[in-house]
């Protein structure tokens, strides 16, 4: 086990923080979702209850080593300020500039400090500043992190399954180190539906490609008893069974490994729930993310799709189908829209099945949600307060759920 907040002494200490405050911003650089800030205030606040003084560490979008002003965490000092209700201290242009060091010297006991966005540094992850790969250098850049403070807390659970500088190098340079309270509840979620499920439990797992949830799917298969297939990943098995699937976006180099999961899921006697029915259009414009003029939609008969026709979203006989099967269920989790969710019109199948997930779940099912599309469908439906836990890792949900060990988790001292 991993030492949590609780196992370490943090009281009047200097405590840094890994927070993945990587949220997205508009064109006005407004925050336009600000869960991730949230989802920190039981630590933050946890940690000024102690009486420490709070350095926060995070990245925010891919600036790739190079300062991008679009990029700043500044918009989020100030969210992050009105959540807390009290000031945040921010340094902006250099995570690790003189003045950075010196406003982390100054702060005080239940002061809070944001340095600037840790990936204007390549060495965050990596590399150096001729892009070349440079593991001394990350190595110098997590020291000098961490010099900033004494103990260590991970909480950015969005950016553990990155082995960066802020979130594995720095954990030999301070005096202890901890899983903050977000880090431990993700794991505790993720890590009982995987290792300890309530049965039956059944995977829901959506998005436009087999290819992107292989491994998700391979490691499902052993702990699994139901598969629900939605999206244009569907397709792909459909077709692997000798289905028409018009002109879906189909993985043709794919259809081998579908038939083989399969086969796998039939000799565990796992059900493996494709769609049945299919809204489907002629023509979809995916640019503008909209149905063009005069395309024609219409929903399927059964699972095969006309030539001429792609699947754009499960129809409502497949949503029953799935339906039924998620009312007994005792453990859900969720990774991916079941139809191309960025158009309204063909977001209903992922809208339908996030308030079906939220049934079961007030039916005594513990639900977990994880991947930018299905998070947005369970707001959208507005049954977020319904579920029992939303993962505010994309990436990291996934890997986990791959079975891959986690090397920002990994880096963590045992208890
Ligand atoms: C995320 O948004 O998934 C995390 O912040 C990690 O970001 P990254 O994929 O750019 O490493």
């Amino acid at each position: 086990m991993k030492k949590t907040l609780k196992d370490i002494d943090v009281k009047g200490k200097k405590v840094l923080v890994r927070v993945d405050y990587n949220v997205p911003l508009d064109a006005e650089l407004k925050i336009t979702n600000d869960k991730r800030i949230a989802a920190t205030l039981p630590t933050i606040q946890y940690l000024l209850d102690q009486n420490a003084a709070i350095i926060l560490l995070s990245h925010l979008g891919r600036p790739k080593g190079k300062t991008v002003p679009e990029m700043s965490l500044s918009p989020v000092s100030a969210r992050l300020s009105e959540l807390i209700g009290k000031p945040v201290k921010f340094v902006g242009g250099d995570a690790i500039s003189e003045e950075s060091k010196k406003a982390a010297a100054d702060l005080k006991a239940g002061e809070i400090l944001l340095l600037e966005n840790l990936r204007f540094h390549p060495e965050e992850e990596g590399k150096n500043a001729a892009g070349e790969k440079d593991k001394a250098a990350m190595d110098n850049f997590a020291k000098e992190l961490a010099s900033m403070g004494e103990v260590f807390v991970q909480e950015a659970f969005g950016t553990v399954h990155r082995a960066h500088a802020s979130t594995v190098g720095i954990v030999k340079y301070v005096k202890d180190a901890a899983a903050g309270f977000l880090v431990e509840k993700e794991l505790k979620f993720l890590g009982e539906a995987l290792d300890n499920p309530q049965r039956p439990f059944i995977a829901i797992l959506g998005g436009a490609k087999v290819s992107d949830k292989i491994n998700v799917i391979e490691n499902l298969l052993n702990k699994v008893d139901s598969i629900i297939i939605g999206g244009a990943m569907a397709y792909t098995f459909l077709k692997s069974q000798g289905v028409n699937a018009g002109t879906s976006l189909v993985e043709n180099d794919k259809l081998d490994l579908a038939a083989e999961l399969l086969k796998k899921a039939k000799e565990r006697k796992i059900e493996f729930l494709l769609p049945v029915d299919h809204v489907i259009a002629d023509k979809v414009d995916f640019t503008n993310k909209q149905i063009p003029e005069g395309a024609a939609v219409k929903i399927t008969a059964d699972e095969a799709i006309p030539e001429g026709f792609m699947g754009v979203d499960a129809g409502t006989k497949s949503i029953e189908k799935f339906a039924q099967s998620l009312k007994d269920a005792k453990t859900i989790v969720w990774n991916g829209p079941l139809g191309i969710f960025e158009i309204p019109e063909f977001a209903k199948g992922t809208v339908e099945i996030a308030k079906i997930v939220a049934d079961a779940t007030d039916a005594g099912a513990v639900s977990v949600v994880g991947g930018g599309d299905s998070v947005s469908a369970v707001k959208k439906a507005g049954v977020d307060k319904r579920i029992s836990h939303i993962s505010t890792g994309g990436g990291a949900s996934l890997e986990f759920l791959e079975g891959k060990e986690l090397p920002g988790i990994a880096a963590l001292p045992e208890k």
